[in-house]
């Protein structure tokens, strides 16, 4: 599947942003620590969160979804093995392992797939679970957990990782004691994550901060919840804005959430106005390029919005450098901005950029997720016809891209391959 972009077009109007995939995922993987319904809101349609639904399934679970709603009843799931394919194509298929294990005292997983922006090895998974008395056997690709002589403890994460955080909550939410996370991830949706768990009768405290407490409860029980909405959609709108020299207002926005995103837009120019859940961003003809921005866990900025924000940087006016410190190999969408005119330089984790007035419409390919939709605002703002391939990547974690950009009147087509 491809887009096809004409650019040139200011983008003006109003948006509402959808639930948060990277909310969603770990929610849908938690519904299976309940036999009760969990009956779930505003869920995004995307690829990874139906391929979550697809795995719930072949492991026993009831799941109806109609658009944005969800009902999953794990009271019949009687599996603990993985989907071996399926695993493959989704990393988030990982998050399955802690609540397996929780349900079951074992679970079979192979290695997760996932985009293609690094190592993204789970060994911080497998130590968290250590900790907390799980046998884990590594036998060619397959992950063996035995489980039966699991107990709350002390995790100490090496590193704070949003999926291993996630993992060790579903593991222990329900292990009778005391479970401290040491150096757990703050992503905001760690935070929603246990929201929901609370809401399912969990007992946790800290989340959002480096030290996570989870009190063991001896069952959950069913609800009903809505994933916060997405900040990286909310992220990529916004620049989508900006690299047109546009006005986009936002609704549903987890505006504390984006001050990393909005502090960047800010020093390249863009006037941005926050009130209550809705953001207003009118952006400059041109804009102005920072000198620096370093990916960094939350509250730092965040990596998920590192390849728009090289988009922008391609047209802004001067020289700015900005370096990934989160995934190892996370500049793939560097190769075909240069093809449409950028002047980007990549060296490893640092990518330095002079900014050019224009860019042309040319030929590229979507790598990975957020690559993909990077490329399509260059393609926003370059002159002419840019075809942007491999699209489907974008459809992981966006619903209808295309529609919303086009709803702020871009012009860009899906053209499906047969
Ligand atoms: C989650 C997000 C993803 C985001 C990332 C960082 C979901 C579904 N995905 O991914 O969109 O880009 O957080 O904000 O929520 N690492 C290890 N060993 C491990 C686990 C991770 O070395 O066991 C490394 C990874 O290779 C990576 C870094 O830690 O370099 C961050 O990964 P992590 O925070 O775990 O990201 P994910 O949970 O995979």
């Amino acid at each position: 599947m491809e887009f096809v972009v004409q650019g040139g077009r200011r983008l003006e109007g109003t948006l509402r942003v959808d639930g948060a995939k990277n909310a969603a995922l770990p929610i849908l993987a938690a519904s299976v620590l309940t036999e009760d319904a969990v009956h779930l809101t505003g869920v995004p349609d995307i690829l990874d969160v139906r391929r979550m639904g697809d795995i719930l399934q072949i492991l026993g679970c009831d799941v109806q979804h109609t658009g944005g709603t969800y009902r999953v009843c794990a009271q019949s799931m009687h599996k603990s093995e993985m989907p071996d394919a399926l695993s493959k194509q989704i990393r988030s298929s990982i998050f399955l392992l802690g609540p397996i294990l929780s349900r079951f005292r074992k679970a079979t997983v192979t290695y997760p797939g996932g985009c293609e922006i690094g190592l993204r090895p789970i060994d911080l998974h497998l130590s968290g679970l250590r900790a907390l008395g799980v046998d884990v056997q590594e036998d060619g690709g397959v992950i063996r957990c035995d489980g039966s002589h699991m107990h709350a403890g002390d995790v100490h994460l090496d590193y704070p990782s949003v999926g291993a955080t996630e993992n060790v909550i579903m593991a222990a939410v329900c292990l009778p004691g005391t479970t401290t996370i040491h150096n757990a991830a703050r992503e905001p949706e760690i935070v929603d994550l246990c929201r929901f768990l609370g809401c399912m009768g969990g007992k946790i405290e800290g989340a959002g901060s480096a030290t996570i407490l989870i009190e063991g409860v001896k069952r959950l029980h069913g609800t009903t919840y809505t994933p916060m909405p997405d900040r990286i959609v909310a992220g990529t709108l916004l620049c989508a804005g900006a690299i047109t020299g546009g006005e986009v207002e936002l609704t549903n926005v987890p505006v504390e959430d984006l001050h990393a995103v909005c502090a960047k837009l800010r020093e390249m120019g863009c006037v941005l106005h926050e009130e209550a859940d809705i953001i207003r961003l009118i952006a400059p003809q041109r804009l102005t390029a920072f000198s620096m921005l370093q990916t960094q866990p939350h509250p730092g900025f965040p990596t998920d919005m590192q390849a728009q924000m090289l988009a922008l940087l391609s047209v802004a006016e001067g020289t700015g450098v900005i370096v990934e410190n989160v995934f190892e190999n996370r500049f793939g969408h560097a190769g075909d901005l240069n093809r449409m005119g950028a002047r980007i330089l990549c060296s490893g984790r640092t990518a330095i950029v002079r900014g050019v007035e224009n860019l042309t419409g040319a030929h590229v390919t979507a790598r990975d997720l957020r690559g993909g939709a990077a490329l399509t605002l260059a393609a926003l703002r370059a002159q002419g016809e840019t075809i942007v391939d491999h699209a489907e990547l974008i459809d992981r974690g966006y619903d209808h891209l295309e529609d919303q950009l086009n709803r702020l009147g871009a012009a860009v087509k899906r053209i499906s391959s047969t």
